[in-house]
Parts: C-alpha cells; sequence; structure tokens
C-alpha cells in the first residue's frame, strides 16, 4: 500500500473512531485507538468484510442503527460481572427499601442497573430485596436493567448461568432464588425473573429521563463499571441524566474507580472501602465543591447503615491488602478520567510493581493496561498472575485476549481452551465455566 493509501485508511478509522464514540460514547482517545483499529479486522470477519477497513467504512455509511451498536458493544467491550459485586451496594437498595416502608409510601421502589450486561447485577438486587427485605411485597419492587448489547440482554432474560457468575459466593448460599439445573449451570428462580424488567437502552442516547423508558423517579441508579468506557465530556452528559432519573435523595452507585472529580455535580459523595455512592443533593447543585480523588477512605457522610452487618454477606469487605489494591486501582481510574492515560498506566506500573504479590491487583492491572491499549503491560501482568495463580482460568483468558490482540489465533485459541479446562476443573461446573458473556463471545469470534 502507498503512503497516500495508508493516509486515507488512517482517516477513513479515525472517521469510524469519532462516529462510534458520537453514537455509543465509547471513546478510543490515546492509547484505546490502537484497540479499536483491532477491532476493526475482528468486526469486518463477524460481518464478512474483506478487512478493517472495509468494516470502517461500513460503520460510515448511512444512518446509525441498532446493528451497528450491537456489534461495537460486542467487539468493544468487555462483559465482566457477576452475582454480589459490592454487597454494600446491596446493603444500600435493602436501606432504601425499609425507609420507604417506614414512611408508608404508597409508590414502589424503583432500582435501575444501566449497563447490566448479562444480568448478574439485576438480579442480584431482587435477590437481596426478597432475602432481606421480605416485608416488601415483590408487586412494590420495580427493578428495571439496560444495555446497550441484545446478546447480553438475551442471556440476561434466560436467567440461566455457570458456576463461574458466581465466583464470589457459593450459590447453593442463595437458594431457593437460585437452582442448580444439575449440569452445571444455575438457573434464577421465575418469580425472581419476573421482577426485572430487560430493555436496550443506549445512554448515550438522550432518551432517559422520560415515562417512555420507564427511567423516572428511580430511588437508586447502578451505573458501575460503565462510565470508563465514555470520554470525560460523554461521561459527564450521562452522569448528568442519570441524575435527572432520580428522586431528590437517591442514590447513583459507580465503581469506585469511576467517581472522578468532575463528574458529580450535585452530588454527596460517600466514600467506602470497597464503593462510592454518590446522592442526588436536594438542594440545587452549589458550585462544585472540589471533590477527593476517589482513594477510599472511611464514610465522609453517613449512609444509610447496613442491614446485615452481622452476617456478613458473601463477598465481604476487603481486607487490607484488597484495600491497598483497591485504593491504588482507583488512583489509577481517576488519572484515566482526568489526567490522561499516560499517566494512568505509569501509576499503574508502579502499583504493579508495588503489589508484585498481589494475584487480584496484577488481574485487574491486566484488564486495565489491555483496555487502555498497553499489551507489552497487560502481558506483564499476566505473566505474574500465572506465575502466582498457574491454575487461573482468568488469567489464561486475559493471555488469549491479548494473544488475539496482537493477531496470533491459534495461540489464543488454545489458550481459551486451557481457560475452559481450568474454569471447569477449578470450579466444578462443567468445561466453560469461564466463558459466559463477553468470553463466549470471543471464542467464537475465535472459531
Ligand atoms: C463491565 S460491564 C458492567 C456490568 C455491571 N454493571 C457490573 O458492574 O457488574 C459494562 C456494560 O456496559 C455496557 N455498555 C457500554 N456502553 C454502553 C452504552 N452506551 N449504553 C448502555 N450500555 C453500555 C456494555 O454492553 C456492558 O454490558
Amino acid at each position: 500500500m502507498s503512503a497516500i493509501d495508508d493516509t486515507l485508511v488512517a482517516d477513513v478509522f479515525d472517521l469510524a473512531a469519532q462516529r462510534v464514540e458520537a453514537a455509543t460514547g465509547l471513546t478510543f482517545a490515546g492509547l484505546r485507538r490502537r484497540q479499536f483499529d483491532a477491532a476493526l479486522e475482528r468486526m469486518a470477519a463477524a460481518l464478512g468484510l474483506p478487512g478493517a477497513a472495509a468494516c470502517a467504512s461500513w460503520l460510515l455509511a448511512g444512518p446509525w442503527d441498532d446493528a451497528r451498536s450491537d456489534l461495537c458493544a460486542r467487539f468493544l467491550t468487555i462483559g465482566e460481572t457477576y452475582f454480589l459485586r459490592e454487597p454494600r451496594a446491596l446493603d444500600l437498595v435493602c436501606n432504601q427499601a425499609r425507609a420507604l416502608l417506614a414512611r408508608r409510601a404508597a409508590r414502589p421502589l424503583r432500582i435501575w442497573s444501566a449497563g447490566c450486561c448479562t444480568g448478574e447485577e439485576p438480579y442480584s438486587i431482587a435477590l437481596a430485596l426478597r432475602r432481606d427485605v421480605p416485608q416488601l411485597p415483590p408487586g412494590r419492587v420495580d427493578i428495571l436493567a439496560t444495555d446497550l448489547n441484545d446478546a447480553f440482554l438475551d442471556v440476561a432474560r434466560a436467567g440461566i448461568y455457570r458456576r463461574w457468575s458466581f465466583r464470589r459466593t457459593d450459590p447453593a448460599d442463595l437458594a431457593p432464588f437460585v437452582r442448580p439445573l444439575g449440569d452445571g449451570r444455575y438457573e434464577i428462580d421465575a418469580a425472581l425473573r419476573a421482577q426485572v424488567r430487560f430493555a436496550r437502552l443506549n445512554l448515550a442516547d438522550a432518551v432517559y429521563p422520560s415515562a417512555a423508558t420507564g427511567t423516572l423517579a428511580q430511588d437508586v441508579i447502578f451505573c458501575r463499571n460503565v462510565l470508563m468506557y465514555f470520554g470525560p465530556a460523554q461521561a459527564e452528559r450521562v452522569v448528568a441524566r442519570l441524575r435527572d432519573c432520580l428522586v431528590d435523595g437517591g442514590w447513583l452507585v459507580v465503581n469506585a474507580s469511576e467517581a472522578s472529580t468532575r463528574l458529580f455535580r450535585g452530588f454527596t459523595p460517600v466514600y467506602l472501602e470497597d464503593a462510592v455512592f454518590f446522592r442526588k443533593d436536594a438542594l440545587p447543585a452549589p458550585e462544585p465543591a472540589p471533590v477527593p480523588v476517589p482513594v477510599p477512605v472511611a464514610p465522609a457522610v453517613v449512609p444509610p447503615v447496613p442491614a446485615r452487618r452481622s452476617e456478613p454477606m458473601p463477598a465481604t469487605a476487603p481486607s487490607a491488602p484488597v484495600a491497598a489494591d483497591d485504593a491504588a486501582m482507583a488512583r489509577v481510574h481517576a488519572l484515566a478520567q482526568t489526567g490522561g492515560r499516560e499517566e494512568a498506566l505509569q501509576c499503574l506500573r508502579r502499583a504493579v510493581e508495588a503489589a508484585a504479590l498481589s494475584a487480584p491487583l496484577q488481574q485487574r492491572a491486566a484488564l486495565f493496561a489491555l483496555e487502555h491499549g498497553d499489551r507489552a503491560l497487560a502481558r506483564h501482568c499476566v505473566r505474574r498472575l500465572l506465575y502466582l495463580e498457574p491454575d487461573s482460568a482468568f488469567g489464561h483468558y486475559l493471555w488469549a485476549l491479548i494473544e488475539d490482540a496482537a493477531g496470533r489465533r491459534p495461540r489464543a485459541r488454545s489458550l481459551l481452551r486451557d481457560c475452559r479446562r481450568l474454569a471447569g476443573a477449578g470450579a466444578g461446573a462443567g468445561i466453560d465455566a469461564e466463558l459466559d458473556g463477553a468470553a463466549a463471545q470471543w471464542l467464537e469470534r475465535l472459531s
């Protein structure tokens, strides 16, 4: 290809990345740009197009539609989620339910899981309410769960999961809301499933708050591990709209690492060790006071008292090393949001060396590095992870992603096979417990 051709192709890629960002919010600035270019190749294969340039042209041609959004959601995000993630957020929901009952309010409790992925998050919310606030009739709970990716929503509606979706808890402890099917899979109780309304909603579209999308007057909105895919301007717009969807005093739950200083105007932050909650201020937002960088610290505002402190939920508050890992990753994500990706990656490199013996940190660092286009660093962290935990199925999965991103598909395929074997052996849950959601799609892509 001539230099002119190269330049033209690069221009088309740039335009396609800009269009994807405008339509879905998914940003590919900085180092993530390389990830976009690599994904174009895989998207082209899925569409039966001859290559990345043809795929970029397809993304640019004609009006934006669901098919384009689906493809982007499928190839440009990683659907990492599991049951009972961050139990304190579930305590928060239960306490909102108790407060509603105490006020003798007639209206339902409204919860929205925005970016619900394959449904583990909204089902965890329904389950926690049924189990911990049984006095609230199911008919008085309205749980909306939305995502950009229709394939994820189909998995969610089916309500059948593998052991890997319960990686921080034992599904046997969740009976009768979760029951084994006897083949390594688990089914969500039909009554619980009926409590969750799944719908497609693109958070980058200005379709909320609205009665049509059922997003009005929410008590709690979960938007965890989604804002990190957006650029700062888009994230700010999304947070502002989500704020408009909340009742006064309602809560927005994000991942601690997404709580950047600039985003949350009109909210009061509550920092916990493993989560940040933002309470919508009743009064019009004052000039934004500088919000501290989101290093987890003791709560500045006392949140509703967790209901079952004496009976910790399966994933308990983190131990000291885990809290240190959280703090390190929080700094990295905060820098990615505000300071730029290079600073974030430098901070990550320091964290990776400081916590050389922490397998969880190496795993999270590998994922971050991969998502931000630093394959060398991702590989370094995965090597460490597999040195510390040679049988880590997730480590093999990440390694497969790295090999795939480098274009080494046979190697990626073989690693995914190892991942399946290890997940099956480790979790005792059938051959491909690891391969729910995005991982399964990855395998499909590589096959
Ligand atoms: C990492 S998952 C988070 C799952 C869950 N919230 C949790 O924390 O366990 C991110 C999800 O955000 C979704 N997503 C990405 N961009 C989106 C958009 N513009 N609108 C709605 N969902 C989006 C992805 O499809 C994916 O399911």
